[in-house]
């Protein structure tokens, strides 16, 4: 006798498009944050309290990691609490960072100084194939002892934790995670740690020490230069992603009678990017500063809908995570856009060049891969049956061409977006609920 088990309800959303959005979404806090603060927190000598933590399974294997090494991270309503300093311990059982390379680069670079402490890091299958080399060899350019599938190119990572020493690394890609695991590990290091980037990378880490009094300088947009210090405790409450922010953004440009204010987002201007991108293409997006959160600025977001026309966009490592959202601009856009310069993208969550062409090509698109990036021929999307891919950025990329549709697009694999954003369907109905649609 075989025994089947009760069909499940299918792991896709649909989505009925056309209705306008209107009213206010706050989004999450910023997931890249979020990781640093944690990771910061950890080292300090004295009590942490992050608030506005973002939901989502990325931020919460880094509590699970540090939970696991004897920080003790606290619950505490809207955020937690670190009672520094930490004492760490080993940990008994294999770190399991899920999909979120953030968590294992990061990670690997504080557990690396941790002298004397063993630990075993790996993730979900898509994790176990991204490259890890690119943190690694640094590391182990400041005495770290660290090994991995092919010589340490691939997750599960071994990391024996040693006395390190200050370097001077020249990174082989720009990227905000190579560059934090390796002030992190500067952090406790001898001697100075010095990174320098062929360009410029997300820079909460920098933004977050600086303003922690950590002896750090940045000489230009591309070195950044640290000493060993104690960090103190601190209190932070974590801005909106700006990256959670470009679904909305690009949803309100594209389905037409929309206007959305999204407050207290990040508007680092190292991680506005996308807003050009959007501006430059016909969009109508404000950013009004409002203040700033230890180091960080944070402003608001407004959005209406508007007309697009295709350009050419040189991607920069900290606009590489809206490509796929950017792609679905460009795909209602009136002639071609061109994304260049980022072969990064292949190694994310999923190739993201092979995601993205599928999910335009399921709208009736024209996207042609390139080994840097994609072209996409704008002009009349229909709905489709858009698949995630396993990657969260995918799937909300595909719920936005799916609001600007009239008709019926199911995305696929949906569940795939609680790696960073849960709580998307209820700010959704909320949203067109105000619009004056319904809530579906
Ligand atoms: C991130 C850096 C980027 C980005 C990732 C978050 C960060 O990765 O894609 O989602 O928080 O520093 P790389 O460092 O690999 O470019």
């Amino acid at each position: 006798m075989t025994a089947t088990a009760p069909p499940g309800p299918p792991d896709e959303l649909v989505v009925e498009g056309g209705a306008p959005l209107r009213g206010t979404v706050v989004v999450p806090g910023d997931k890249g944050i979020a990781h640093r603060a944690m990771l910061v927190g950890a080292l300090a000598g004295g009590p942490v309290r992050i608030d506005g933590l973002p939901g989502g399974h990325d931020v919460a294997a880094t509590v699970r990691l540090l939970r696991a090494c004897g920080v003790p991270v606290a619950e505490d309503p809207g955020g937690v609490r670190i009672e520094g300093p930490a004492s760490w311990r080993e940990p008994a059982d294999v770190l399991d960072c899920g999909n979120s390379g953030t968590t294992i680069r990061m990670a690997v670079g504080v557990l690396a100084g941790r002298e004397g402490r063993f630990a075993v890091l790996t993730g979900d299958e898509s994790l176990r194939r991204r490259p890890m080399g690119r943190v690694v060899r640094p590391l182990r350019a400041m005495g770290a002892r660290i090994d991995g599938r092919a010589e340490g190119e691939r997750a599960p990572l071994a990391v024996r934790g040693a006395v390190l020493r200050g370097a001077t690394h020249h990174l082989e890609v720009a990227s905000g995670q190579v560059k934090t695991a390796v002030l992190l590990a500067g952090l406790g290091a001898d001697g100075v740690t010095e990174v320098v980037e062929p360009a410029p990378s997300r820079d909460h880490t920098e933004r977050l020490l600086g303003a922690l009094g950590a002896p750090l300088e940045r000489p230009t947009a591309t070195r950044v230069r640290l000493r060993a210090a104690a960090i103190p405790g601190f209190a932070l409450r974590v801005p909106g992603d700006p990256s959670s922010a470009a679904y909305w953004a690009v949803a309100a440009t594209l389905v037409p009678g929309s206007r959305l204010e999204l407050p207290r987002v990040s508007v680092n201007p190292g991680r506005l990017g996308w807003v050009q991108v959007l501006v430059d293409m016909g969009a109508a997006v404000e950013v009004t500063p409002i203040g700033e959160e230890l180091g960080e600025p944070v402003g608001v977001l407004s959005v209406e809908a508007a007309r697009l026309h295709g350009i050419d966009v040189e991607v920069t490592e900290p606009i590489i995570d809206e490509v796929p959202v950017l792609a679905v601009a460009a795909a209602f856009a009136e002639g071609t856009t061109t994304f260049r310069g980022a072969a990064d993208l292949a190694v994310k969550e999923s190739d993201r060049i092979a995601t993205t062409t599928a999910l335009l090509a399921a709208l009736g698109v024209e996207a042609e891969p390139r080994p840097d990036g994609l072209v996409v021929h704008g002009g009349r999307p229909r709905p489709g049956r858009l698949e995630a891919a396993g990657d969260h950025r995918l799937a909300l990329a595909g719920v936005v061409a799916g609001l600007a549709l009239a008709g019926r697009t199911v995305v696929a694999g949906w569940s795939a977006h609680a790696v960073s954003y849960p709580g998307f369907t209820a700010a959704l109905a909320a949203v067109r609920a105000a619009g004056g649609g319904d809530a579906r």
